[in-house]
């Protein structure tokens, strides 16, 4: 970042001395006033819950324009990414800065390839889960426990650490929530295959069975990759800050990872691609397109407290880009699969085209999000509606392995301690009991 010619001054009406605050710029985005000093000078401490207005660091590794509707990774249009590279080239990109050579991308895919095995004692964590616990509990545990077996790989301040903390939690992550899968239905971890790709990997320790060999079908192959592509980072949403915060504290990026998982269970977060399908598939039940009018109604309505899943961002006031690219990987799987007249489909993209033609949703510049088309595609792909948030998660690591590794290798960072503004009972004395 580099200093602006421009400054910042704050000046008070009551008379107190006004403070000057340096203003950095960046490569492209908005300016940054530097108020690292302000509590220091004056006293006071800024107030933003939800962060609305506060860039909480600088990074080199994801760019959103929220009102051009604009995803970059590195630079790189998402619409690039999604359509002339691999999850692999991506991966590649967010961790070291740049798409790979031939060479690189064969060895860096090498390297996560021989890594997909977990150690063997990991599935004994299963066994301690109900069969019908929600995946993102099991992940959340399995993703914690990894920092009990890898201990050559938990010093966060270690460099080599790092690095091979970062492959294992990429080519681990499938392995993991395809365990989580196989036993909420009771049958055997597939073990990972070598020769797939690490969609196609995905694919078979899902779907298949140790009773006959598994074909991946490359349309669902192709559309796993770009589903990971899309999703693996987004800038320092809530999940990625929350690993950012944990790290900070210098814990293992296991710890740190799994604190990423809890939070992007949350469905205002990565939870809403299943409450978005739990929401399409509640208005089907009630009667489907025609009772989208009813259902916006509802929505419309602050006291139903019902929302538009997969609706509405805090960056996004357009289109989200990657909404667009999931809707394309929706038609062409739906129509390998012969599903054209998928019902859900049809009822997203009624829903869609009604929302956006509403001045309660054009108003508020609420347009269709991730989360929006993700889980039909995936429902399509077989994955049961449990578990989108998991395959989130999946795809997120890269992102937040990198955030990770961005904050701890800069010099200047510092355990992350927000500070408040106290309302609570100023200093009283403790009554004795018979007097409470
Ligand atoms: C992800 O941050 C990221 O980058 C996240 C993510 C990533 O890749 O990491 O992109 C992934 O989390 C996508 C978002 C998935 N969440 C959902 O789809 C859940 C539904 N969306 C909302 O909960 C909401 O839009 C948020 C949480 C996404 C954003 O909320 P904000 O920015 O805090 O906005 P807000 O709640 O202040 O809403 C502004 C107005 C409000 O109305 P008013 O009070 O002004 O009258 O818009 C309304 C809200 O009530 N509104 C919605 C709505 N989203 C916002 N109304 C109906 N349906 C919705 N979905």
């Amino acid at each position: 970042m580099k200093l602006s010619d421009n400054k910042a001054t704050i000046s008070f009406s009551n008379g107190s001395p006004s403070f000057e605050m340096p203003v950095y710029q960046g490569s492209i985005g908005p300016d940054v006033i530097d108020i690292r000093k302000l509590y220091g000078q004056t006293g006071m401490f800024t107030y933003d819950p939800g962060f609305l207005s506060t860039a909480s660091c600088q990074s080199a590794i994801t760019y959103i324009d929220g009102d051009k509707g604009e995803l970059l990774y590195r630079g790189y249009p998402i619409e690039q990414l999604a359509t002339s590279c691999d999850f692999m080239d991506t991966c590649h990109l967010l961790m070291y800065g740049d798409l790979p050579s031939v060479q690189k991308k064969k060895d860096f895919t090498h390297l996560v390839t021989n890594h997909t095995m977990v150690h063997d004692q990991m599935q004994y964590f299963m066994r301690g889960f109900r069969r019908d616990a929600h995946p993102m509990a099991v992940l959340t545990g399995l993703v914690g426990g990894l920092s009990a077996f890898y201990h050559d790989s938990t010093d966060i301040n270690n460099p080599e650490h790092r690095d091979i903390a970062a492959i294992r939690l990429i080519a681990k992550m499938p392995t993991l929530v395809a365990m989580a899968y196989k036993y909420s239905i009771g049958q055997p971890y597939m073990y990972p295959q070598n020769n797939l790709s690490y969609a196609g990997n995905f694919l078979h320790m899902m779907f298949g069975t140790p009773c006959e060999d598994y074909k991946v079908n490359p349309v669902l192959e192709k559309a796993l990759d770009r589903i990971f592509i899309l999703h693996a980072d987004h800038e320092q949403n809530a999940s990625t800050s929350t690993v950012r915060l944990c790290g900070s504290s210098g814990t293992n990026p296991f710890a740190a990872i799994a604190a990423g998982v809890a939070c992007l269970w949350g469905p205002a977060h990565g939870g809403a691609n299943e409450a978005c399908l739990n929401m399409l598939g509640d208005i089907q039940a009630k009667g489907g397109v025609e009772k989208v009018g009813e259902f916006i109604s509802q929505v419309k309505d602050k006291n139903s407290g019902v929302k538009l899943m997969g609706f509405g961002h805090r960056v996004y006031k357009n289109y989200d880009p990657r909404a667009k690219l999931m809707q394309e990987t929706c038609n062409e799987v739906l129509k390998e699969l012969g599903l054209e007249n998928d019902p859900l489909f049809k009822l997203a993209k009624a829903l869609e085209k009604i929302a956006l033609e509403d001045d309660y949703f054009v108003s508020r510049k609420l347009y269709p999000n991730v989360d929006f088309y993700s889980g039909i595609v995936q429902r399509a792909i077989g994955i049961p509606v449990k578990l989108f948030t998991g395959i989130f998660a999946m795809a997120r690591t890269v992102g937040w392995i990198a955030q990770l590794n961005e904050m701890i290798a800069d010099p200047e960072y510092k355990i992350g301690r927000p500070r408040q503004l106290f309302t609570g009972s100023v200093r009283r004395d403790v009554p004795p009991v018979n007097k409470r």
